[in-house]
């Protein structure tokens, strides 16, 4: 990982997408029944995964050390390359042979939710897959900001200021115990910010996630230590996606 990956075509996600979309509808068709209610429950889930079976490892969006210094190139070789790898890895393991074998991440994430405490380790390892995809994409070089146009007017109608989100949103990353995820989610009319624990993901819950920021520790020990909220406030002023959270809002 000391050679930076090329810049991933731009087109590249949306034929993703395209792909994912059209896969939900065939498979929907003609799927087993925890197939079927997996593509049910994810019609306008932002879609990062893939054409059919086995799942790859989708490319950064940037080069390695594009998110230097708030990410290094030693923090993305090892939480891209090892364990957003190893995710991916251990779930192409557990659907192979399955009816899943076939299905996109959206719908392996949705069956393995569905399934319960029989599904959890599944679950674990699509879900991981599907939130660190959504990660790298909420993140680029010379990010932060603000947003502009719907999606301020929206932050600003749900939680009165764009520096009220902010504060609400570092707020969620530095006080999620343990491992997890803040996201920024469009739940119905309103934009809210919620954290998940673990690998938890708003896919599940009925909402539709505009933006995340990892809080693993596995996200920045390596170039903050303990200092998460250090890490939480650099990332949300300079490498926040704004462009990504606007297309994921536009997405009916
Ligand atoms: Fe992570």
């Amino acid at each position: 990982m000391n050679e930076p990956n090329p810049p991933r075509p731009a087109s590249a996600l949306d034929r993703r997408s395209f792909l994912a979309v059209t896969a939900t509808g065939a498979l929907a068709a003609a799927a087993a029944p925890a197939l079927r209610a997996a593509a049910a429950a994810v019609p306008t889930a932002p879609a990062v995964a893939r054409a059919p079976a086995p799942f790859e490892l989708p490319a950064l969006p940037y080069a390695d050390n594009a998110l230097d210094p708030v990410i290094s190139a030693q923090t993305i070789s090892f939480h891209y390359g090892k364990h957003h790898r190893a995710y991916l890895d251990n779930m192409n393991k557990m659907v192979a042979g399955s009816d899943l074998e076939k299905a996109t991440l959206e719908q392996v994430v949705a069956a393995a939710a569905a399934g319960g405490a029989d599904k959890s380790a599944l679950f674990n390892n699509a879900a991981q897959a599907w939130n660190h995809t959504f990660y790298w994409n909420s993140l680029t070089p010379g990010g932060g900001g603000k947003p502009e146009g719907e999606l301020l007017a929206k932050l600003e109608a749900s939680f009165g200021s764009f520096d009220k989100w902010k504060e609400e949103f570092a707020a969620a990353a530095k006080t999620q115990f343990g491992s997890g995820w803040a996201w920024l989610v469009q739940d119905g009319a309103a934009l809210k910010v919620v954290k998940t624990a673990n690998a938890e993901t708003p896919l599940t819950k009925g909402m539709k996630p505009l933006l995340t920021l990892d809080v693993w520790e596995h996200a920045y020990y390596l170039d903050w230590q303990n200092r998460r909220p250090d890490y939480v406030a650099a990332a949300i002023d300079k490498l926040l996606n704004w462009k990504f959270a606007a297309a994921n809002l536009a997405k009916a």
